[in-house]
């Protein structure tokens, strides 16, 4: 749709890196490359999106389904601080994380199950902890909620969509 976008992923599973250079193309306009990195080091992340990305410029910063694996909240919100430090006025930040707002106990129980079995280890946060990411950003209606509830469109009965336990929000640095 937008063959001129200059995109950079950033993972730092040696599998997922395997899927990218299978994977990623990008037309002759725009670009698409692959960081193996880790987010706990957003210098090294910075310098190596550099020639890539004009930070001059606005840049969108997705941080889909990645923070709730930093298991420090001070650290993840410091991240995201560092992250957002760089981005020029204009750009937007997008964010979703795991909480258990909704399904209390038994999305707890899944979480300590999957931490038991399953690496990465995750995280839940409150929405409340969800939403200071976004400290100092304008954040765009309908402001932190859970996804599916993020400008949803309605049910074949006519009704909103069951909210899950999934948290997000999109902003603006001013
Ligand atoms: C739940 S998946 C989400 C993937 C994708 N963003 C999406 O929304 O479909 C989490 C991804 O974050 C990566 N990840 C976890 N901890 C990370 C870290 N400290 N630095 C970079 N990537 C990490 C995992 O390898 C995995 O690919």
């Amino acid at each position: 749709m937008a063959p001129e976008s200059r995109i950079v992923y950033v993972d730092n599973d040696p599998l997922v890196l395997a899927h990218a250079r299978a994977l990623l193309i990008s037309s002759a306009e725009g670009a698409c490359h692959y960081i193996e990195g880790d987010l706990r080091d957003p210098d090294k992340i910075l310098s190596e999106a550099a020639p890539d990305l004009d930070f001059a410029e606005p840049v969108a910063l997705i941080l889909l389904g990645v923070l709730h694996h930093i298991p420090d909240t001070a650290q993840a919100h410091e991240i995201v601080r560092r992250l957002v430090t760089a981005l020029a006025p204009g750009s937007y930040i997008a964010i979703n994380h795991s909480t258990s707002a909704i399904h209390g106990a038994a999305m707890e129980e899944a979480v300590a199950h999957w931490n038991k079995v399953g690496t990465p280890s995750m995280t839940l946060r409150t929405p409340q902890q969800i939403t200071r990411f976004f400290d100092g950003l304008e954040l765009l209606p309908p402001g932190v909620v859970s996804c599916s509830r993020w400008r949803p469109d309605l049910t074949a009965a006519g009704r909103l969509p069951a909210e899950v336990d999934e948290f997000c929000g999109v902003a603006r640095k001013r």
